[in-house]
């Protein structure tokens, strides 16, 4: 269905606003703990054994990663053999990223592009498309992102994508006491959400209030990749979340449960093969 002029406003004023936010998160996600850029410099792989394992054998293979960010796990599956691109919308991200591989000598380029329009920005096919952790709630037409993943996929190839679970999204996060607060369905305009300091460095100073974040469901997930021309091999769901949340408790150092052995699908993942 074609999008009303004001829609369409609405949605490229979030979409500004969320990329200022990224500049200013970036610069400071490169200097945290969280992301330990001198521990990736230094050789550690910031990827999960979970993720490695699903998506296998990289070796010589031309990897996509969608929404690399400051490309810590972009050079992670360079080192791993891949020939990676990434793609992120911030300038500031792309810079640290294309740097931080210079540094390393890998074989990793870096595109700034919105992931939507990525296809008026670059040309050829790859063998994996690549999206992981904080993907879905930035993308404002989950048709248009499978699209875009099948659009630059050579026939065959491989769509990995893991990240938060719907399900998780609609934990109030702002309660000790575990309950569903926010929606789990579709809306047509995302939530804006006030913003403080960054997801891995609470108390650091950042001149963006707001963030704007769109919903979808397990539905719309799985309905958008079966329509962009995938075969879905797996969706695999996990009972933990990779950061923490006032109701979940730490289990390990990137995974927090549900209380009192309560289960909930938190954290998933998904491949697919381009048919
Ligand atoms: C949480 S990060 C995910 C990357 C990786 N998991 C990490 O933690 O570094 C989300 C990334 O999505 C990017 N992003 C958000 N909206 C985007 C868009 N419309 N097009 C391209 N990148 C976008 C942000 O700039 C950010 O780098």
């Amino acid at each position: 269905m074609p999008t009303e002029p004001e829609e369409e406003d609405s949605t490229a004023a979030a979409l500004d606003a969320n990329r200022v936010l990224w500049d200013e998160w970036a610069a400071i996600h490169a200097q945290s703990d969280w992301y330990n850029l001198d521990a990736v410099r230094a050789g550690a792989d910031k990827l999960r054994a979970y993720e490695k394992a699903e998506v296998g054998d990289v070796t010589d293979l031309r990897l996509l990663h969608l929404q690399c960010q400051i490309g810590a796990d972009s050079v992670s599956w360079a080192r791993h053999g891949a020939h990676v691109t990434g793609v992120d919308f911030s300038p500031v991200a792309i810079q640290i990223a294309t740097e931080l591989a210079e540094s390393l000598g890998v074989s990793a380029e870096f595109v700034c592009s919105d992931v939507l329009a990525l296809p008026e920005h670059l040309t050829g096919t790859w063998d994996i498309v690549y999206a992981s952790r904080g993907i879905l709630g930035w993308i404002s037409d989950l048709g248009r992102w499978a699209r875009v993943a099948s659009h630059f996929l050579r026939p065959g190839g491989t769509l990995y994508l893991t990240d938060m679970h719907p399900m998780a999204r609609a934990v109030d996060d702002t309660t000790d006491t575990l309950q569903l607060g926010r929606p789990y369905w579709a809306r047509t305009d995302p939530a804006r959400l006030e913003v403080r300091g960054s997801y891995a460095d609470p108390s650091a100073h950042v001149d963006s209030t707001s963030k704007f974040l769109w919903t979808h469901s397990t539905g719309d997930l799985i309905t958008a990749v079966a329509q962009a021309g995938f075969r879905i091999e797996f969706f695999h769901e996990f009972p933990w979340l990779d950061r923490s949340l006032p109701s979940l408790t730490k289990v390990s150092p990137r995974e927090f449960v549900p209380p009192n052995g309560i289960e909930l699908p938190l954290y998933f993942s998904l491949r697919a093969h381009k048919v």
